[in-house]
């Protein structure tokens, strides 16, 4: 008979090297709180419905709170031959405390085990990221509010197409944020469903009490198919998926901040503690933390395709292909919080060139469309006040100026309608300020938008404070 918790049958000990293969103790050890957490509300149901002696469940707990603290001492030896963390941690408590050991695993399988363990898990990951993501979106809120007179060119295609403020361009990544902040809510709502009681698929003959574990280890919800229960790696696609879009954003604004650091744009400065330097050229000052976000967002992308492809073909229930859902997760986990870690800090530490932002305004004919509605708002037509002002920027090209330089005479000669007061209409400051509509880029907008999310942090830090409360579980 093999030394393995499941031997009984087996006339073999396993193959050292399938042995290593198999295991998954070297990544599941990380989730020892949760494991031991799951454990003890097991336990504490089996007393409560009778199947345990409250002697034996006493010597359970504290047999598991050593194994915590040992393995939080860094005394605990994982083995490979016991597989992965469930077996380990039960094995050892066998091991220390006897009979009362080999009665924790009744009513339970490791496939429930995993599932229960994996949901709290990721949780817990959701509620740091949630976090991580306010901390950012502060990070822009007040680097917004520091420079909320700033103008730069906004633009489409990478061409320069009308002034707006840079406060505004932060803040539309505040919005994306706002929404992942939304969607790992969801992500933790999907996730906040009690797997165990299934069993190895189908449930237990023995008279458990799943609602009992529920509330102990504060779930919402209870899965109400045993199959669905043990199969379910949904919270895990969804993690991944929101964690994915959530890289894309900081990938995205990660390669703004690399254009506007390239000499060709000096749009702003990182500060020399977020940089590194080249080891040949003496000159450099590299933007890496933008670059690396932007490279890890591949990894995180890699891994929701690598999640979706080993789930798609599964039949129900277990399969061991699920034991490849850790890996991934785990390190898209790291990978997400540190990148918002240091981008919260990157952001702090950008010093922006107002001059350069403004000069790249004056320089060019982002302000055309001004142009074109001050013509409409003296009644002209769009579409010819369109015309018009695209004839005055041809003449300006011809004449190597921009609009402020071309006379008056020159405008009257294309359109009637323009006075004095046209250069007052095509001045930066004038184009943000009248681009008042709803979302619009104004300068009343932009404290509109401000005041708005400041109000939404408070909410978000409610939610978290919340959720941070219910992952209290040892
Ligand atoms: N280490 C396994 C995993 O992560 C635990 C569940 C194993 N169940 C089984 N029947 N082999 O998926």
């Amino acid at each position: 008979m093999s030394e393995k918790l499941w031997g009984g049958r087996f006339s073999k000990t396993t193959d050292e090297m399938i042995n290593e293969f198999q295991a998954s103790i070297g990544f599941d050890r990380r989730m020892y709180r949760e494991d031991i957490a799951g454990s003890l509300a097991h336990a504490a149901m089996l007393a409560k419905v009778g199947i345990l002696s409250e002697d034996d469940r006493a010597a359970i707990e504290q047999g598991l709170r050593d194994i915590l603290a040992q393995i939080e001492r860094g005394e605990f030896a994982f083995s490979v031959e016991l597989e992965d963390i469930h077996m380990n941690i039960e094995k050892r408590l066998t091991d220390a405390i006897g009979e009362a050991g080999s009665r924790l695993h009744t009513a339970r399988s490791r496939n429930d085990q995993v599932a229960l363990d994996t949901h709290m898990f990721v949780r817990h990951a959701v509620v740091d990221v949630l976090d991580h993501i306010r901390e950012i979106q502060h990070a822009l809120v007040e680097s917004a509010a520091a420079n909320k007179d700033v103008i730069m060119p906004g633009y489409t295609h990478l061409q320069r197409a009308q002034p707006i403020l840079f406060a505004h361009h932060l803040m539309a990544y505040f919005g994306m944020l706002a929404r992942d902040f939304e969607r790992f809510q969801g992500v933790y709502a999907r996730t906040d469903i009690m797997p165990l009681g299934a069993g190895a698929l189908a449930g237990t003959t023995l008279p458990i009490d799943r609602a009992f574990v529920a509330k102990r280890l504060n779930f919402e919800r209870i899965y109400t198919n045993s199959l669905d229960a043990v199969s379910d790696r949904d919270y895990i696609l969804e993690f991944l998926s929101a964690a994915s879009i959530l890289m894309v954003h900081l990938s995205r604004l990660s390669e703004e901040i690399i254009l506007w650091c390239s000499r060709e744009f000096s749009f702003v400065e990182l500060d020399d503690a977020h940089c590194t330097g080249s080891s040949m050229m003496p000159q450099k000052k590299n933007p890496d933390v933008s670059e690396l976000v932007r490279g890890k967002t591949g990894r995180v992308v890699g891994h929701l395709m690598a999640m979706l492809t080993a789930v798609k073909g599964l039949p129900l229930a277990y399969n061991k292909d699920l034991q490849e859902d850790k890996e991934g997760l785990f390190d898209t986990i790291d990978t997400v919080k540190f990148s918002l870690a240091v981008y919260a800090q990157l952001i702090r530490g950008m010093k922006v060139r107002a001059d350069v932002m403004r000069h790249a305004v004056e320089a060019d004919f982002s302000n055309a469309t001004d142009l074109a509605d001050y013509l409409v708002r003296k009644g002209m037509p769009f579409r010819q006040a369109h015309s018009v002002s695209g004839q005055a920027v041809a003449r300006c090209i011809e004449r190597k100026i921009w609009l402020a330089d071309l006379p008056l005479a020159d405008y009257q000669k294309l359109s009637a309608l323009f006075d004095e007061d046209v250069y007052e209409a095509i001045r930066p400051e004038t184009c943000v300020a009248y681009r008042n509509s709803y979302g619009g880029t104004s300068y009343e907008q932009a404290d509109m938008q401000l005041e708005a999310a400041r109000e939404l942090m408070t909410e978000e830090h409610k939610i978290i404070s919340t959720l941070t409360g219910k992952q209290q579980l040892l």
